[in-house]
């Protein structure tokens, strides 16, 4: 073959700074690649998708689907639907899909029944919860793609498992901390503690899965738990759309107005949020990429979620999971402030070279 004709998929936020460092080592490689990226447009605020490109140097993608929200049989039907005629246009040799949202699962089906081969990254986390929509997306995806890449070694156990054969499992590290990597540097220089008149000790909270904040009880309930928790230190709370709209819909905007504690913003891009996060003297979430992020950097976190499919975040790392009970919050709040930050590592090839490792794999196919 000549030229390895690659097309990359992005949809959501935490798509970006996972494809973007595959895009660098790739152009980076050799003449033996072409690449070509997809927005599938599952995300479209500018500080959900555009300010996150500005901030990774993403190309412009080339082809925008631009299939917005809906329920999850519409956005994920849309996609593939989009992406199939883009993929008969273009006629990849390769497609890499990453993470676990409903581009990956949408695109990766449009693909193998196709006939082309697809590479999936962050292959092999399981959460072994099938009430999470994520947990779907990555059971399906890792089935029946090509070449899965995964982040750490309970992938490698987690797909053998399942029975998948050892020789399409690839173990390269964590593509999102390569991102990390690179950007702390520039993250460290934003003033954007300082423009939010926060402290040097604070709180970071992001708060938007499914299972937290479409439930009306267990959203009062962390609400409940944000103002406790602002008497003992300043937080900051970047609200993501689906938390925004829970709250105006139910009408429980004022459980957390008019705190001086507590700051509730617009989504941040990528550097400041990275900034916030390395500064930050505990991390309170539900999120999956930033129980890595906080891992890496050593930052205490604490993850409002009855389960990880990032276990070493636990076993290795600064992360703790917790019930979606205010007691229970904040005794772990308060035991996160005390973690002795020495007794936690970074796992294995979370070293920001994760892409190179995974660019030798995709060379093995020129
Ligand atoms: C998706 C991913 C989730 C990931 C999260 C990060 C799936 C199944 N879920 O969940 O894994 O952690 O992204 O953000 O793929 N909205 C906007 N503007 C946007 C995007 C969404 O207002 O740019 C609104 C939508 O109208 C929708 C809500 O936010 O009502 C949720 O968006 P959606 O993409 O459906 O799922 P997320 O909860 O963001």
């Amino acid at each position: 073959m000549s030229q390895l004709s690659i097309m990359h998929v992005v949809g959501a936020r935490p798509n970006y700074m996972k494809i973007a460092p595959i895009m660098q080592a790739i152009s980076a490689a050799s003449a033996c690649f072409k690449q070509v990226l997809v927005h599938t447009g599952q995300h479209y605020d500018y500080n959900m998708s555009q300010l996150f490109f500005e901030h990774l140097n993403l190309p412009d993608p080339n082809y925008h689907l631009q299939v917005g929200s809906g329920t999850h049989t519409t956005q994920t039907a849309r996609i593939m639907l989009a992406f199939e005629e883009v993929v008969n246009e273009v006629k990849p040799n390769v497609v890499v899909v990453v993470g676990d949202v409903n581009s990956t699962l949408g695109c990766t089906l449009v693909c193998v029944k196709a006939g082309i081969t697809t590479a999936h990254v962050e292959a092999g986390l399981r959460s072994f919860d099938r009430t999470m929509p994520e947990e779907i997306n990555r059971v399906l995806t890792d089935q029946v793609a090509d070449l899965l890449f995964t982040p750490s070694q309970d992938g490698n156990i987690n797909l053998e498992r399942e029975g998948v054969p050892a020789e399409r499992i690839h173990f390269v590290g964590n593509v999102m901390i390569d991102s990390l990597v690179k950007s702390l540097p520039l993250a460290q220089q934003r003033p954007i503690r300082q423009e939010l008149g926060l402290p040097s000790a604070y709180a970071l909270v992001t708060l938007h899965r499914p299972a937290n904040v479409d439930d009306q009880p267990k959203l009062i309930e962390l609400l409940y738990t944000l103002q406790q928790l602002a008497v003992r230190l300043p937080i900051v709370f970047p609200m993501h759309p689906r938390t925004h709209r829970r709250l105006s819909e139910w009408q429980l905007e004022h459980l957390v107005k008019d705190h001086a504690n507590l700051r509730i913003i617009e989504p941040l891009g990528y550097l400041d949020f990275l900034a916030l996060m390395a500064g930050a003297a505990v991390v309170l979430t539900d999120s999956g990429g930033i129980q890595e992020e906080t891992t890496y950097l050593g930052v205490p976190c604490v993850t409002v979620r009855p389960n990880t499919e990032r276990p070493v975040t636990i076993t290795e790392g600064t992360n703790r999971l917790v019930a979606c009970q205010q007691p229970k919050i904040m005794a772990a709040v308060e035991a996160a402030l005390q973690t002795n930050r020495n007794t936690c590592s970074v796992p294995e090839l979370w070293d920001g070279a994760a892409a190179h490792r995974i660019v030798d794999v995709l060379r093995g196919l020129c």
